[in-house]
């Protein structure tokens, strides 16, 4: 039941209105758009929607991922999920896709920066394997320092066991 009717794909430019709306439901700083349409044509920059089935047969984005591949590394930019669609597996399911394409891409390990107050975000990435590995001083445009995360992959199973 949790996951059923996601479905996860590489994102497109008429995704962008649908992006956004979910980015603005889920932080306090949203990026503006200038900054996405610029994501969409950087060539080190990914993306992914998950997209859900509504009552009415339509199906709406609700989740979104977005990237850089550098070298082997993954740093991941952003991920949220409509406060509607929340608690349903959607980020989950994000990252298992994001993590397929990363060890398609070689890439070693995944990076992150989370607020230490975004309690949710860091159970999330708890549940996932990842690891605090440093902190950022007010690495945030109100100052708030940033933990940084980390993740190992291995080619071979995906997400290493650390
Ligand atoms: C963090 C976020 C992306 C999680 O999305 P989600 O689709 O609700 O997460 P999932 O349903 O895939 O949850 C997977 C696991 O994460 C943990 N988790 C997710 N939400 C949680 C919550 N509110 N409280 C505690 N644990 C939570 C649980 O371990 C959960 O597994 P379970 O449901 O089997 O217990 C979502 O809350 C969000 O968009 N937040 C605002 C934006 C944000 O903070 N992004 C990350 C910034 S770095």
């Amino acid at each position: 039941m949790k996951e059923r009717s996601i479905h996860v794909r590489a994102w497109r430019r008429e995704d962008l209105p649908r992006v956004e709306a979910v980015e603005r439901a889920g932080f306090s700083d949203p990026w503006p758009t200038e900054l996405f349409e610029q994501e969409m044509s950087n060539e080190l920059a990914r993306g992914l929607v998950a997209e859900q089935a509504q009552s009415s047969g339509v199906s709406l984005v609700v989740g979104f991922a977005l990237w850089w591949v550098v070298c082997d590394e993954i740093h991941l930019l952003v991920l949220a999920v409509h406060p509607d669609a929340r608690r349903h597996g959607v980020a989950r399911a994000l990252m298992a896709q994001l993590e397929e394409q990363a060890v398609v891409e070689s890439a070693r390990e995944i990076l992150l920066e989370v607020r230490p107050s975004n309690l949710v975000a860091r159970e999330f990435y708890r549940s996932l394997g990842f690891a605090e590995v440093g902190r950022r001083r007010r690495y945030y445009g109100d100052a708030e320092d940033a933990l940084l995360l980390r993740r190992a992959l291995s080619a071979e199973h995906g997400l290493e066991e650390e």
